[in-house]
């Protein structure tokens, strides 16, 4: 229907669009790529599909920040070329500083199923990141080495060890019993690549995990003390979609990765995948992951804006294992402290009303004498049936919801500190149980009313202190750089 001045009345605003998470400029996002920090600026990338709300044939969408919290958009770095290897999509991969120029390595990918070829492209940057030239000659590495049983090559991860250049790639065997891989190359000028075997393989599962039939995204973590490497997880196959990231702790000895023990999930949340870290000036290791969107194809067409990228989470080591925190510079998100200070009675039925919820919040909760059950529920509605939980107990953390059914779960080590740090933006939710544990959900809110956001817990001796802000409405200015004048 039009309007009487012949224009479509503007679309409802989508109240689960996430705000102050970074999302695409419309339509489609997937993985982060790149993320990068130079000359003060941190620069993220990541797979983007403006033309439709569902996958398809990649560009690499660009933001950067100097805080963290808010961000600025600019052109696509890269997009798919007819006639070139990236003609059918710039899948994911890295950025790094060679010879002092900004360089991103990528997936360029030709045709479309068992044809697909995957290779290793390379752009090079201005100063600024802002305008890149793809490489005159063509792939660096124009698809898998003879012999190889896979189809799979792809999403290249760099680093410089001291001696030469490293580059590893996900793969995974497509014969017998199949399971994921990483392959390496190796470069003295970062351009041309020897290949030199497998760097890390494992059966179909470990831990009790299940690993997947093939690996995308290998990242290496050099965290001093401790060598993380993450794999996202994928089983196109699988009668439920197969995807999430696993960390392993190793070291890497004779050009391989030996792994400690068994993987452990990166995140316990049912919606991180392919996660793609960086070390800023600080020395600090930062990770963003995808926050994929689950809603059914209709409802998609729907939504503003479908994918998001997670905050970033610090990732470093205290001995007793990895730690993974919400970056600290996300307190500049906070606009209103809305209450703060003891929860007077939590252990009356259905829990101390601490205030209105509102779509974009941070709660932070601390506790003492916890006996039994206690945690936090953000009702979705005015009469609380549809409701976001966080639980703790003894053993494990619990997010669920929308429906009480509806929920994942992360076990929790009794040496952890018990605070939660809750973050809500329309639908997304990440929620970090003490220094280790973090859970990534999606949960829509459908309505337009919200109920409370209440307190709860099992015992009346269980003392417990909230802290509940609003947070910033707007992550990305989206004023396009000419407009600014940049
Ligand atoms: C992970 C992934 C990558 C690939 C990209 C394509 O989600 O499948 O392996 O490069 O997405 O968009």
């Amino acid at each position: 229907m039009t309007g009487a001045a012949g224009r479509s009345a503007p679309p409802a605003p989508d109240l689960d669009t996430p705000r102050y998470h970074v999302t695409g400029e419309r339509n489609w996002i997937n993985d982060p790529n790149g993320p990068l920090h130079h000359d003060g600026v941190y620069h993220l990338f990541f797979q983007a599909n403006v033309h439709a709300p569902e996958w398809g044939p990649p560009s690499w969408g660009h933001v950067s920040s100097t805080d963290l919290v808010r961000w600025r958009r600019h052109p696509d770095a890269l997009a798919p070329e007819p006639g070139r290897a990236d003609a059918d999509g710039c899948w994911s991969g890295c950025a790094r500083i060679v010879d002092g120029r900004p360089v991103l390595y990528y997936t360029g990918v030709v045709g479309d199923g068992d044809d697909r070829v995957e290779a290793v492209c390379r752009a090079t940057g201005s100063a600024d990141l802002t305008a890149w030239a793809k490489d005159p000659d063509g792939p660096l590495v124009a698809g898998p080495p003879d012999g190889l049983d896979s189809g799979y090559h792809r999403d290249p991860f760099l680093w410089h060890d001291g001696r030469e250049w490293q580059l590893i790639l996900g793969s995974g065997t497509t014969t017998g019993e199949r399971h994921g891989t990483v392959l390496r190359y190796s470069s003295h000028d970062a351009a041309t690549w020897h290949y030199r075997g497998e760097f890390f393989a494992a059966s179909r599962e470990a831990g009790g995990i299940d690993l997947g039939e093939h690996w995308e995204c290998p990242q290496l973590l050099d965290l001093g003390d401790l060598t993380v490497l993450l794999l996202s997880c994928q089983d196109p196959k699988a009668p439920r979609p197969l995807l999430h990231t696993v960390a392993y702790t190793g070291r890497i000895t004779g050009g391989a990765f030996h792994a400690h023990g068994p993987p452990r999930l990166f995140d316990h949340g049912d919606a991180l995948y392919a996660p793609a870290a960086a070390v800023d000036a600080a020395g600090r290791t930062l990770v963003w992951g995808w926050v994929q969107e689950p809603l059914a194809e209709h409802d998609r067409a729907r939504a503003a804006k479908v994918g998001a990228l997670t905050l970033p989470r610090v990732v470093d080591t205290d001995g007793a294992g990895l730690r993974v925190r919400p970056a600290p510079e996300l307190e500049g998100l906070r606009t209103d402290l809305v209450r703060s200070g003891p929860v007077p009675d939590p252990a009356g039925a259905p829990g101390s009303v601490l205030c209105p919820a509102a779509r974009q919040m941070e709660i932070e909760v601390a506790v003492e004498r916890p006996r039994g059950r206690y945690g936090v529920r953000v009702e979705l509605s005015p009469d609380g049936t549809r409701a976001l939980t966080v639980a703790v107990d003894a053993e494990a953390v619990t997010v669920t919801g929308p429906a009480p059914d509806e929920g994942c779960r992360a076990p929790l080590d009794a040496a952890d500190p018990a605070a939660l740090r809750i973050y809500l933006d329309g639908s997304v939710v990440e929620v970090f149980a003490g220094d280790r544990v973090a859970l990534t959900r999606r949960i829509h809110t459908t309505g337009t009313a919200l109920g409370a956001v209440r307190a709860f817990a099992a015992h009346d001796g269980t003392r417990m202190d909230c802290a509940v802000w609003r947070l910033s409405a707007t992550a990305v200015d989206e004023a396009p750089d000419e407009a600014t004048g940049a």
